[in-house]
């Protein structure tokens, strides 16, 4: 298990728009990458992740959802493209962690259609409804070097501007990897 140091809100690869995965040369490795991505997911108790996220400039998004059943699916997205959008829109709350603690209502496509490779490489198409639809586009503006308080209003932007200024230094000490490291430390006391 290897948990990887989320990047945060101010960390220049956030902001670059992510390089295209060449499946066949990255096979191997990508396993390792994903692997990591999901047990960081686990560890900080996301929804959905993407690899420059995590310092890596790679098109690749994993994602874990809970239905209401409690049932988990996972998705890996490499080079994921939305082909559909629907024209009627939904608000919903939404978190990233990259900005922690921080959420805001975003204003996203109720439907859309995603292209992209799985895990194994090979080609998929997910309709996607309600909150799978939303963490896809979340995500695929990541490897677009978009971010969520980037699709707010813009009285909301510039009320936020003072809140994030002081956010980002709290932020930039953060570190999942130590974080981590405590939690292995509870259960041994524990
Ligand atoms: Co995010």
């Amino acid at each position: 298990m290897a948990i990887r140091r989320i990047c945060k809100y101010g960390e220049k690869i956030l902001r670059k728009k992510t390089r295209k995965v060449d499946f066949k040369s990255m096979k191997g490795k990508l396993e390792f990458i994903i692997n990591d991505m999901f047990d960081t997911l686990q560890i900080t108790n996301g929804i959905g992740l993407s690899a420059n996220q995590v310092g890596l400039d790679l098109r690749l998004t994993v994602i874990k959802l809970k239905d209401e059943k409690e049932k988990e699916t996972k998705f890996v997205l490499i080079n994921p493209e939305i082909i559909e959008k629907s024209q009627t829109t939904i608000k919903g709350q939404e978190g990233c962690l990259s900005f922690p603690g921080l959420y805001a209502v975003v204003k996203r496509s109720e439907k859309i259609k995603v292209k992209a490779l799985n895990e194994k490489g090979l080609p998929v198409e997910i309709n996607a409804l309600g909150m799978l639809s939303r963490v896809l586009q979340h995500e695929v503006d990541h490897l677009n070097g978009v971010l969520f308080i980037d699709k707010l209003p813009l009285l909301t932007r510039m009320r936020l501007k003072p809140v994030l200024f002081k956010l980002k230094k709290q932020w930039a000490k953060m570190d999942e990897t130590k974080t981590a490291e405590y939690k292995k430390v509870d259960k041994l006391i524990s």
